[in-house]
């Protein structure tokens, strides 16, 4: 196969695209997905200052590599979440890649908070990847808004995000589907939450990552035993196989069509949130937010 640009041999084959790539120009179509993810969705714009969740991940090294390029103004953030033996590694591996590539990088570390993960799972009675999960973006949220960044950018991807779509939609969840995409505005305590690798897969930003030497930390989290979303992704990766394009075309119509009626519903019901009266992150229970509950309960 040759590269669809330049007629070189290609290194990287994407049915949806009906094109194969040399590296170069890989690069470059990437980057312009990515530009097109920002600019499309209006998610942010030069002179605003993006905090990026950074994982350790392929997604979210791939993301601050490539909006750094970009000349786009970004921090890292990294929240440790003090799991043994895995957290530790995560970590060097975003504080590797930042001082590689002489990027910015906060840290925010689970156990000094009084919330390390494993004491969190051992006191809780349900699954610890939602409260984790809650976990991580409390202090995403917390993080951008006490250092005034205007938006927070996390890596998720087209496969992360047509697996949730697809999840909230097999179980009509309107409240989901009012406000999942790209681009989630700052509002009541909010901070303003982008996605812009949300026109790239998985494979795509795999490729990228490999072709930029980026480093990568791989080890699945020791509590995930075989989320419901691999299984909704394995569904997709099928689908996509019999119709390439499928997914991204799945996804922008949904933006396009399917979320504002959902959005319309919910501003309708009016869900009232109000700030946590101990630490102000925005609550609808009227009270203590679920972060400041869990605090509670582990001290
Ligand atoms: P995940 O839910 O693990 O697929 O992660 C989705 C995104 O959340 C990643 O691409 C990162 O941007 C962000 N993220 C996940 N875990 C962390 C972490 N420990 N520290 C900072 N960002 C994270
Ligand atoms: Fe949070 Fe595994 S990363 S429970
Ligand atoms: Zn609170």
């Amino acid at each position: 196969m040759k590269c669809k640009v330049c007629k070189a041999p290609a290194v990287v084959s994407l049915r949806a695209h009906h094109a194969g790539f040399c590296a170069d120009c890989f690069l470059k179509f990437f980057s312009r997905q990515v530009e097109r993810g920002i600019e499309g969705q209006k998610l942010f714009t030069r002179d605003d200052r993006v905090l990026v969740a950074l994982s350790g991940g392929k997604d979210s090294l791939a993301l601050m590599l490539e909006l750094s390029r970009q000349g786009y103004n970004v921090t890292g953030l990294h929240i440790d979440l003090a799991i043994p033996e895995s957290s530790a590694a995560a970590r060097a591996v975003v504080e590797a890649f930042c001082t590689k590539h002489n990027l910015p990088l906060m840290i925010k570390n689970m156990a000094d908070e009084g919330m390390p993960i494993p004491l969190v799972k051992a006191r809780l009675n349900r699954p610890i990847c939602s409260a984790c999960g809650k976990i991580k973006r409390y202090w995403f949220n917390k993080t951008a808004l006490d250092y005034g960044f205007t938006a927070l950018a996390t890596g998720h991807n087209l496969d992360d995000e047509v697996a949730r779509l697809f999840s909230n939609t097999i179980r009509w969840d309107t409240a989901y589907l009012s406000d999942q995409g790209p681009l989630l505005e700052g509002e009541h305590g909010f901070a303003r939450k982008v996605k812009p690798l949300w026109r790239l897969t998985e494979f795509e930003t795999a490729n990228y990552a490999f072709l930029m030497g980026i480093n990568h930390h791989v080890a699945p989290c020791p509590y995930s035993g075989g989320a419901s979303f691999t299984i909704h992704k394995r569904l997709w990766q099928q689908l996509e196989a019999a119709m390439p394009g499928k997914k991204l075309d799945f996804y922008q119509s949904f933006l396009a069509r399917g979320r504002p009626v959902f959005a319309r519903r919910e501003a309708e019901e009016g869900v009232s949130l109000a700030p946590c009266q101990n630490c102000g992150y925005p609550t609808s229970s009227g009270d203590t937010c679920g972060v400041c509950r869990m605090k509670t309960m582990l001290r």
